[in-house]
């Protein structure tokens, strides 16, 4: 057989492996009801990693780990995933464990926030997608750890399409107040350079400056 096709044949191995990988997740997820990102914000976040190369990547709200498999799979540096719910960050530090055995990959379970005080650690690329009415927060307890030329991305920044429109809502009032101010501070203040993406829920990355 040609080498091009045995590398082809890899490569397909290699993705229905994945694709499996990520269907037994997606089950999970809509069995138990636990939330995960929107498949094309994950391929958005990979095609990102891919050509970016963020060394230090910071996941706040990493779950059952599913975004995280698109933050490392072209990952050569670190990466640190935050979540308060323990039970769930534990699984998916032994599933990624297995996956990535070679990998700098690190899990850390609590409040965000708490966490984020008592690290001295700088990001290149944090990814948010925690509790939206603490994404101001997040933002906060990020200062100081990311630096010019550094990315801060956010899911759900559209939020079912109730942020741009007008009065809070009665429903979900907490998260659509929390990614307004959100976006507020990331798009009003000199600090950062913000776009914001109609893929999934919404997704923004802001470059710090
Ligand atoms: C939408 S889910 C994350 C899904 C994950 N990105 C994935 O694709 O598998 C939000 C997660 O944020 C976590 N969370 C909520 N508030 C948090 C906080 N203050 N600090 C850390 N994690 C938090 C929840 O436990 C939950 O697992």
């Amino acid at each position: 057989m040609k080498e091009t096709s045995k590398k082809q044949i890899r490569a397909l191995s290699c993705f229905s492996t994945e694709k499996e990988f990520l269907t037994s997740i997606e089950k999970k997820a809509e069995k138990e009801k636990i939330p995960i990102t929107g498949h094309s914000v994950c391929r958005f976040l990979e095609l990102f990693c891919f050509t970016k190369n963020p060394e230090k990547i910071l996941e706040i709200g990493c779950g059952l780990g599913y975004s995280s498999y698109f933050l490392i799979k072209n990952l050569k540096g670190s990466y640190l995933g935050i979540d308060l719910n323990t039970g769930r960050l534990k699984e998916a530090e032994h599933l990624l464990k297995s996956i990535f055995k070679d990998k700098d990959i690190t899990f850390h379970s609590g409040n965000a926030i708490d966490v984020l005080k008592n690290i001295d650690l700088s990001f290149d690329l944090v990814f948010i997608d925690a509790a939206k009415a603490q994404y101001p927060d997040y933002l906060k307890a990020l200062m100081g750890k990311v630096k010019k030329n550094s990315y801060i991305a956010a899911d759900n920044i559209l939020y079912k399409g109730l942020v741009f429109e007008g009065p809070l809502p009665g429903h979900h009032k907490n998260s659509v107040a929390g990614i307004r101010e959100y976006l507020y501070l990331v798009s009003n203040t000199c600090n950062f350079n913000t776009r914001i993406f109609d893929i999934g829920d919404g997704i923004s990355v802001s470059e710090v400056l």
